[in-house]
């Protein structure tokens, strides 16, 4: 007897094929460690945060510091737990039936197919071309469906890291018939934003995460940006409570300190270009330019060899040449300069001895 959606039965249990090693640089995660930073603030304002009751003053505070960073009004945000939560609930919420599906270009993130999956949503690829590049005719052509509900494009796309043409993205809002998704989960690092096209194209969506550039994966937090409108229908696929009290008091808290975590990314921005030279200058190498706080590159045919000779050196990287375009690639997670000495130097040495 299968007691669940029979569309789950087939679909494989989520995963994350990262190893775990001492050096983690395979999640695109910060080696910051905010609670060292805000602690006494953060402890300080949890007196006045009664986790025995479901309201707390917090959750305005945080709407309204979270308003100020991301320049638009409360009345465009909901927050919860990551992208991956906020990518969830705009999959559950725009899901009309069986045939529903979204389009995506790919390689993109991964689990855009894993939440839609889990929500019985439909998902079709369009490949980006050697460039990382791709036509909107061709998207617009897969979106041009009555079934088609949402169009995803990770900008920065991760994982090729490249921001996508600027003109093609808004030719996609003014021609799409649904709604589109853009995916801003690496945004501190790109510096470029749709933000502020939300009132002109009320089809647009956009998250954001605090995993990347606030060194806060752990803690669980992301948020959308849309219209009012487009907020109040999402709103009524969430549960009431999602968000706890102790994250929220605990990004309200780095809010305020916000300048140090923006500071951080600035230093991981310069650790990206001193990495992308080292990295570009070992023979065998190719590394792609990137608007985020990894590097996508190849070592050729050796390329798993090398992920293997790092994992074995306790470095964990990603594997990303499950898609053509991407065969042979791997990604790495910007660092500290510890870390990203210790990668470069095991990929000089593992070249040499190849
Ligand atoms: C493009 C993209 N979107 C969403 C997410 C999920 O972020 P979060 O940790 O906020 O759930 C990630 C995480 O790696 C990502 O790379």
């Amino acid at each position: 007897m299968y007691y669940f959606r029979k569309d789950l039965q087939s679909k494989k249990p989520v995963n994350i094929d990262v190893p775990n090693k001492s050096i983690k640089m395979g999640l695109n995660e910060s080696s910051l460690d905010p609670f060292k930073i805000v602690k006494d603030e953060f402890l300080t304002k949890m007196k006045t945060v009664h986790i025995n009751r479901y309201f707390n003053d917090i959750t305005k505070t945080l709407l309204r510091q979270l308003a100020e960073y991301a320049n638009v009004p409360p009345e465009c945000l909901v927050c919860g737990n990551g992208a991956d939560e906020m990518l969830y609930y705009i999959f559950n919420s725009v899901r009309n039936d069986n045939n529903s599906f979204a389009v995506s270009l790919a390689p993109s993130y991964f689990d855009y197919k894993s939440y839609s999956g889990a929500v019985g949503l439909g998902i079709k690829f369009l490949s980006l071309n050697s460039d990382f590049d791709f036509s909107v005719d061709e998207y617009l052509e897969l979106c041009d469906d009555e079934n088609c509900k949402l169009a995803i494009l990770c900008n920065p796309n991760n994982p090729t890291g490249n921001l996508l043409n600027e003109n093609k993205i808004i030719e996609t809002i003014e021609k799409s018939k649904q709604l589109v998704l853009i995916d801003e989960t690496y945004f501190e690092f790109s510096g470029k934003t749709f933000s502020d096209k939300i009132f002109e194209y009320p089809n647009l969506i956009i998250i954001r995460s605090f995993s990347k550039s606030f060194s806060a994966a752990g803690l669980r937090f992301g948020y959308i940006i849309s219209h009012p409108d487009n907020i109040k229908e999402l709103e009524k696929v969430m549960t009431i409570f999602h968000m706890n009290l102790m994250t929220q008091t605990m990004i309200s808290t780095m809010l305020e300190k916000k300048e140090i975590f923006l500071e951080h990314n600035k230093k991981i921005i310069e650790n990206k270009k001193d990495v992308f030279k080292q990295l570009s200058a070992i023979e065998g190498i190719h590394v792609h330019p990137s608007a985020t706080n990894f590097l996508t590159f190849t070592a050729g045919d050796d390329t798993e060899n090398l992920f293997n000779f790092l994992a074995n050196n306790e470095i964990a990287i990603r594997a990303v040449w499950h898609h053509p375009v991407l065969a042979n690639h791997v990604r790495v997670t910007i660092s500290n300069t510890t870390h990203n000495s210790a990668f470069i130097k095991h990929v000089k040495r593992f070249m040499e001895e190849r």
